[in-house]
């Protein structure tokens, strides 16, 4: 696991939306995993202005949700296609075909989560996911004891996770939904490249139970320790808990450029 300690949110946005162009150059087709929430907000800011800029082309980039609210009327604003609809694939300005996700007002709940897996097969697998991490340790939606080789399905949020979303809900913690499809752990580190973005103290303690902790279901990010190409980004303020902060600093300083993260 490779952690990057940066000066704050902006510049760890910067830095993924780098890793992405990069990708993109190589691949102009990849399949990229997006995160909702507001952690990875400044990476999409930061690629949709290099694309704006001209120098990214990310026309036939395509983009793939980790996780969906089960049960809000198709087409909510605050369900997680309509949020990644807005947040990243208009601003990108690709089309609807180039964007998949579990469908979360299916009538079969089951039968979503399975054909979303084969969706993320058939594509050909993720090439770079992005994730945020939640307070409890979570990503995607796999709350604490989610099996380490869990595949897509549905979850039941903690009452921590809705307390967390409910600002996207007016503050309204009835309106967040008890349900979820989340992309299983399994299917997560079936990515080719995992980037986790955290930032701010709140994440602290995650972060260094993920990092630095042993595997284990009650902290779900832990699991990037068993990928071999995962990238942890985060900020002062997230990396203040990690005992090896100064090594991983001296690590990244160290680094020949040519390898990005
Ligand atoms: P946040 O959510 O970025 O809004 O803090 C992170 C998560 O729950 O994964």
């Amino acid at each position: 696991m490779e952690v990057v300690i940066v000066k704050d949110a902006k510049a760890g946005g910067e830095l993924i939306a780098g890793a992405v162009a990069d990708l993109l150059a190589r691949k102009p087709d990849a399949l990229l995993g997006v995160a909702t929430g507001s952690t990875p907000l400044p990476i999409y800011d930061a690629l949709i202005a290099k694309v704006r800029g001209g120098g990214v082309d990310a026309s036939r980039a395509r983009i793939c949700q980790l996780d969906e609210y089960v049960g809000l009327p198709a087409g909510h604003p605050e369900s997680y296609r309509a949020t990644v609809l807005r947040q990243v694939v208009e601003p990108l300005g690709l089309p609807a075909e180039q964007f998949m996700g579990p469908d979360g007002s299916a009538a079969d709940v089951q039968a979503a989560c399975e054909a979303y897996e084969e969706a993320l097969a058939a594509a050909g697998g993720v090439d770079l996911q992005i994730l945020g991490i939640g307070t409890d340790g979570h990503i995607g939606f796999n709350e604490p004891c989610s099996s380490l080789a869990s595949r897509t399905r549905i979850k039941t949020l903690t009452e921590q996770t809705r307390i967390d979303n409910a600002r996207f809900f007016g503050n309204d913690i009835e309106q967040v939904p008890h349900h979820v499809i989340t992309q299983g752990i399994g299917t997560i580190l079936d990515a080719r490249h995992l980037v986790l973005l955290a930032t701010g103290e709140g994440k602290a303690e995650a972060v260094a139970q993920t990092v630095e902790g042993p595997v284990a279901s009650l902290v779900p990010a832990s699991a990037l320790q068993l990928h071999p190409r995962a990238t942890v980004v985060v900020d002062e303020a997230a990396a203040s808990k990690l005992k090896l902060a100064e090594y991983f600093r001296h690590a990244y300083d160290n680094k020949p450029e040519w390898q990005g993260i």
